[in-house]
């Protein structure tokens, strides 16, 4: 009897609890809305304008099946094609640099990485380590535009460059192969290093962040220090210098990138 009462009181919590979770979900991102909407009334000069706005919220999404992506980032981020929203917080400000790569063709997460389909900041960011996909930090955006863009020098992404010129200056290809750059065979192929798995590193000896991208820095560093009795030279190279191979080796992966998005077809 007991027994049944605590079972029927544990699921009525839990659907109640569900139910809080999901209109709290609900709710996140319809603030975000409405605060961009009364931003945009303020902001707005004419009557026109002011009776244009309305004030209905819906679920944005970019539809991408190319890249196999499905992006409600600007369920959020609505002012992010706005030019009048430059001056805004990061939420809603005005995209940088986006003439090159239209939201309609791209999307976000082909870039920033991310749950595209998410709608609450939490998962849709998925900083929080257990997310599969968690977003890049700033100076890691440049990972993803070695993607499509596979010149030594690539604007905008300075650090990506400096990888790329490293790994031809330093003879790592001496011994690593990467398809279409290199073909040595001392080390392990680095074709698609970008894409492996987390557990797939050993972080015993890894001081900072268990992160396949520290690992990699770490290594870079001091190969010995992660990896005792490894042939890999210890080549005494600046942080930068560091951060700058570890972009590049992450930008080896293995997705397919279709060939209407590589960069570069016409020149
Ligand atoms: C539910 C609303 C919401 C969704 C969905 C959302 N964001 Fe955000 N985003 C925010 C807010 C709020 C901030 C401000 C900083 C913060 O709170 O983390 C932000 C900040 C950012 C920043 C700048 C700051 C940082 O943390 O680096 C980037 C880049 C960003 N978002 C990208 C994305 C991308 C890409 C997606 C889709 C995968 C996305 N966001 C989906 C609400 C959202
Ligand atoms: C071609 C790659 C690319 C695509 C596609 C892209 N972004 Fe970005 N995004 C960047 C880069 C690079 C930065 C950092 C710019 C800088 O240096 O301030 C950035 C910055 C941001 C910021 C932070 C702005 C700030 O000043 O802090 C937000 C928010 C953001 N992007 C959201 C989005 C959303 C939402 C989408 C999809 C609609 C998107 N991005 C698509 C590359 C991209
Ligand atoms: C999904 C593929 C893709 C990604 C990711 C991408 N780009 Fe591009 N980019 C393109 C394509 C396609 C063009 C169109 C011009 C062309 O064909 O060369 C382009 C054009 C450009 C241009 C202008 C033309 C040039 O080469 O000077 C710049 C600069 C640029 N991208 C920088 C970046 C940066 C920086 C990033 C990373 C933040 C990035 N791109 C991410 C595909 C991509
Ligand atoms: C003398 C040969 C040699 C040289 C030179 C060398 N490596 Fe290595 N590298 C190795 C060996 C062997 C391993 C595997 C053992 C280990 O983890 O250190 C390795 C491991 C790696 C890994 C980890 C790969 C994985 O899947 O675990 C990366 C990334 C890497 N090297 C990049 C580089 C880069 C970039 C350079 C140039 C700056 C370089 N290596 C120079 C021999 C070399």
């Amino acid at each position: 009897m007991t027994y049944k009462l605590f079972f029927i009181f544990g699921l009525t919590f839990a659907v109640l609890f569900g139910i809080a979770a999901y209109q709290n979900d609900k709710r996140e991102w319809k603030k975000y809305q409405t605060d961009y909407f009364k931003m945009e009334l303020k902001k707005a000069t004419t009557t026109e304008e002011k009776a244009s706005i309305k004030f209905a919220n819906e679920i944005k999404q970019i539809m991408v099946p190319d890249l196999k992506r499905v992006d409600r980032c600007t369920t959020c981020h609505m002012g992010v094609d706005n030019p009048k929203f430059g001056d805004e917080n990061k939420i809603y400000k005005t995209h940088p640099n986006l003439d090159q790569h239209p939201f309609e063709k791209f999307g976000c997460t082909v870039c920033h990485k991310g749950q595209g389909r998410a709608t609450t900041v939490k998962a849709a960011h998925g900083k929080a380590g257990f997310w599969e996909e968690p977003m890049w930090e700033k100076e890691y955006i440049q990972v993803s535009c070695g993607k499509c863009h596979s010149g030594q020098e690539v604007k905008g992404a300075p650090l990506l460059s400096f990888g790329r010129k490293l790994f031809a200056e330093k003879g790592c290809a001496g011994c690593h192969k990467i398809e279409g750059v290199s073909a040595g065979n001392i080390g392990p192929e680095l074709t698609t290093v970008g894409s492996k798995y987390k557990h797939e590193f050993d972080y015993t000896r890894v001081k900072g962040e268990h992160t396949v991208a520290n690992w990699i820095y770490e290594h870079f560093k001091d190969p010995q220090a992660v990896t005792p009795g490894t042939i890999m030279p210890n080549m005494n190279l600046t942080d930068e210098e560091a951060k700058a191979l570890t972009i590049y080796m992450l930008s080896l992966t293995k997705e397919k990138i279709p060939y209407e998005y590589r960069a570069g077809k016409k020149g």
